[in-house]
């Protein structure tokens, strides 16, 4: 008779949302997993700050360490989950320790990997160990294995993709309510979908982090994200919102990463998208991932981006294929091998989506129309908006033009100023084609 395989076990940092849904995933489908991964999976120390924190969970049968670097070194640890989150201090400290004394890493935490995961990629390649890190991109969905694994074959060409639930709540709340960008946001931060700092979510950056580490392994580039075109949701309007669906659009705060003879394009920022796609019809906290590789073409995965079941559940199984003896590099090929991308200079052309306020005067909008010609750039559709009554002297002009370049946009925009019809600022978004 074989003897039973040895237990994989976890040290677990971090007991907030994350690390108590891994809590109750190991507990509830101890036999599952077992079964699954041929040898059971087991918790055997846990660390957070406060210890006499009521956690929903029955932690007695765990070792505590108070420091997050002692849990990594523990010998009775052989997979160090890291969720505690941020980029630096204990996160940071935890996982290199936990890489120098031979422990494999999961982790929740894009943050981490967007600043350091070329470095931690090659400090574990080197130790003969292995990162990985499902749950930091896209919460529940399984991206990172679908681009490592399912596509592998596949020389991807775009990856693009609505990566951060709270952003997609404040939209669309916006649109089917009606109500204005400060009245969601505050409505969000009652309902505690927001980050410890908000500016994570709605300044792009979260959604920004996750996109720079799918394109690493997309693109077999290092992580890049700061070459990521970066704008939040901050100035979206509940005008734009309106005015884009009337057109049959919606507007998302879009993550679009892909490579080509222009270089490394990486954006994340408020899109208008066709309202009847995969990506326009995204209600609520949910994400949708849009991968095209060159043979399999367009692949869509959906599901929800946060929250504990869902984020554990990415966690896991990352641990159980570990404990399936599954090892692949961090980012799909060996980290010595990612290529440095060049970002490129200029982004692919686009339809431009573009509002502004002008003195309701004769010859206003023809100004407007020669700035726009004489930046190279073709109008699709122009409309005047009765919203200013005649005693206002004032009219909103929408334009969408054919496709540009987002330079001479920039370019035109500049021009705007130099009419004397302007008034406050005109609003640009790109129209994605999705
Ligand atoms: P959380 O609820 O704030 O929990 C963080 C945990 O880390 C807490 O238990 C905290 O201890 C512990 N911790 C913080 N600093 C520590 C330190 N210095 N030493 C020991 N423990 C420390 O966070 P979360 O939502 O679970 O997120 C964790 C990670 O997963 C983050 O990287 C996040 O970006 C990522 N993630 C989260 C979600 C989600 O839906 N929440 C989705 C995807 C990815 P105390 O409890 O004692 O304060
Ligand atoms: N703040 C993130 C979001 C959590 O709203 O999507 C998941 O990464």
């Amino acid at each position: 008779m074989s003897s039973p395989a040895s237990p994989l076990r976890i040290g677990l940092a971090g007991l907030g949302t994350v690390g108590i849904g891994v809590v109750k995933i190991v507990q509830r489908h101890a036999d599952l997993i077992a079964a699954r991964a041929g040898r059971p999976v087991v918790i055997t120390a846990v660390s957070a700050r406060d210890r006499t924190k009521n956690r929903d969970a029955d932690l007695s049968a765990y070792a505590w360490e108070t420091d997050p670097v002692a849990l990594a070194r523990r010998d009775d640890v052989d997979v160090f989950v890291e969720v505690m989150g941020g980029h630096e201090g204990p996160a940071r400290a935890a996982t290199e320790a936990a890489i120098a004394a031979g422990k494999d890493v999961v982790t929740a935490n894009k943050a981490l990997l967007a600043h350091h995961g070329q470095a931690l990629a090659e400090a574990a390649e080197a130790a003969g160990r292995v990162i990985r890190f499902e749950a930091a991109v896209a919460g529940g969905i399984p991206v990172i294995k679908a681009l490592t694994e399912g596509l592998a074959g596949n020389r991807i060409t775009r990856v693009m993709g609505v990566m951060n639930g709270t952003c997609n709540y404040i939209l669309t709340r916006m649109q089917n309510a009606g109500l204005s960008y400060d009245q969601v946001f505050e409505e969000a931060r009652q309902l505690g979908y927001l980050e410890a700092d908000p500016n994570l979510d709605v300044g792009g950056i979260d959604a920004g982090h996750k996109l720079a580490l799918l394109a690493a392994i997309a693109f077999g580039i290092r992580v890049a994200f700061d070459k990521v075109e970066l704008e939040g949701i901050g100035n979206v309007s509940t005008e734009d919102i309106n005015l884009a669906d009337e057109m049959g659009y919606h507007i998302k705060l879009l993550g679009v990463a892909q490579l080509s003879g222009r270089g490394l394009e990486q954006r994340m920022t408020p899109c208008l998208v066709p309202a009847e796609s995969p990506l326009g019809q995204l209600q609520g906290g949910t994400n949708v991932v849009v991968l095209e590789g060159d043979s399999v073409g367009q692949i869509v995965m959906r599901g929800p981006g946060a929250g504990e079941g869902p984020t554990a559940s990415a966690v896991m199984g990352d641990v159980i294929d570990l404990a399936r003896g599954l090892r692949l590099s961090t980012f799909g090929q060996p980290a010595a091998t990612l290529q440095q991308a060049v970002a490129a200079k200029s982004a692919t052309p686009a339809a431009y989506y573009l509002r502004m306020t002008l003195l309701d005067k004769p010859g206003a909008l023809a100004k407007i129309a020669t700035c726009i010609g004489e930046a190279g750039i073709s109008i699709d559709q122009m409309r005047q908006l009765n919203q200013h009554g005649e005693a206002d002297e004032k009219a909103t002009v929408l334009i969408v033009t054919h496709k540009a370049a987002p330079a001479d946009i920039a370019h035109a925009l500049g021009q705007f100023g130099q009419t004397g019809v302007l008034v406050g600022e005109p609003v640009a978004l790109r129209i994605e084609e999705v």
